[in-house]
């Protein structure tokens, strides 16, 4: 009889360059086991690109940024939805598959940004400012969805805002996204201020010390760091944009100012390209190991449920994303 190592060897030939050897064995177990239980269960798993590459190129059936996940979770063909991300992504995914089951292993795994703004906030910015437009960004929860005219990811906000031909709109919650916007389009923004605890902390000072380190580097920076980053930075988009980024220019030396595990995520694609790894870790992401997913399908757990009467207006609110 092989040993599990070895049974999985095809898969670890995958992420050698970016998972060691030793730690292969503590993976291996839980691995072979959710592709079991993926089959016993009819289950599919969605991983947003900050996952842990163990998780990324080992156990997942879709992978991408929030717009991808959205996309693909209406066209998933399976009983149960398992969420590789955090809470948001896994709401997102059970309004647009009232039917299945959709589990999300840590229900710790949250957002900064999501917290940053409730229902009643939306409704007071509503009195403030009437007649004018809200567009959410999907890292929020179902009950701010609900409250919203439209959504947005990072990927098609510029589209989202311009899609519904007004002066003006209310872009919530992250103050950054909403002004590294603002510099792109005509459109008035009125921006909210949360902001994500990941891409806060990176500083044009940052950039600059990368580029004096490591010359010739490609700065590829997220659109939810702030705006002087952003302008001091080669290309920003999404983690999809910046992994096709990746992908479509090959350059020598990149350095993605993002959550840490897309370096690893995008690296095993392209071993011509050189990495510069400084990043900050998401802690919400960290959450998601293969041990809960493993658990969450052998004990179907956590379960997401929204209350229909939120339900049908945030999925409204995605829907129409979803249509620009
Ligand atoms: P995208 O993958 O949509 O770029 O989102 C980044 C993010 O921070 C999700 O939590
Ligand atoms: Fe939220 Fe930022 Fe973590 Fe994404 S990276 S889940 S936006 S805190």
């Amino acid at each position: 009889m092989l040993n599990v190592s070895t049974r999985t060897a095809a898969l670890y030939d995958r992420v050698r360059r970016v998972i060691p050897p030793i730690e292969w064995p503590t993976f291996a177990d839980d691995i072979e086991a959710i592709l079991d239980l993926k089959r016993q269960r009819n289950a599919v798993i969605l991983a947003h690109n900050y996952q842990t590459p163990e998780i990324f190129h080992c156990v997942a059936d879709i992978v991408g940024d929030s717009l991808a996940l959205a996309r693909k979770a209406m066209t998933a063909e399976a009983d149960v939805i398992v969420l590789a991300g955090v809470h948001f992504m896994a709401e997102t995914a059970k309004l647009l598959n009232p039917q299945k089951t959709v589990l999300i292993p840590d229900l710790r795994a949250g957002c900064s940004l999501a917290d940053s703004i409730t229902a009643e906030d939306i409704r007071l910015l509503r009195q403030r400012y009437p007649g004018v437009s809200v567009v959410t960004y999907v890292n929020t929860s179902a009950d701010v969805k609900a409250e919203s005219d439209i959504c947005c990811t990072s990927g098609n906000a510029k589209a989202v805002v311009e899609s519904l031909g007004v002066p003006r709109v209310i872009m919530l919650p992250d103050e950054y996204l909403a002004q590294n916007i603002a510099a792109q389009t005509d459109v008035q923004i009125i921006a909210w201020k949360g902001r994500c605890e990941v891409h806060e902390r990176f500083t044009p000072a940052d950039i600059r010390q990368l580029r004096e380190d490591h010359p010739g580097v490609t700065v590829l920076a997220h659109p939810e760091c702030p705006p002087e980053v952003v302008a001091e930075a080669d290309f920003s988009g999404s983690t999809a944009a910046m992994s096709d980024y990746v992908g479509r220019q090959k350059p020598p030396r990149v350095v993605l100012m993002t959550e840490c595990s897309m370096s690893d995520n995008v690296a095993v694609e392209h071993p011509e390209v050189e990495f510069i790894r400084p990043c900050n870790l998401c802690p919400h992401m960290k959450r998601i190991t293969l041990a809960n997913i493993r658990e969450a399908l052998e004990q179907n757990r956590h379960v997401v449920t929204i209350a229909p009467e939120i339900a049908g207006r945030a999925r409204l609110a995605v829907e129409r994303m979803l249509a620009v």
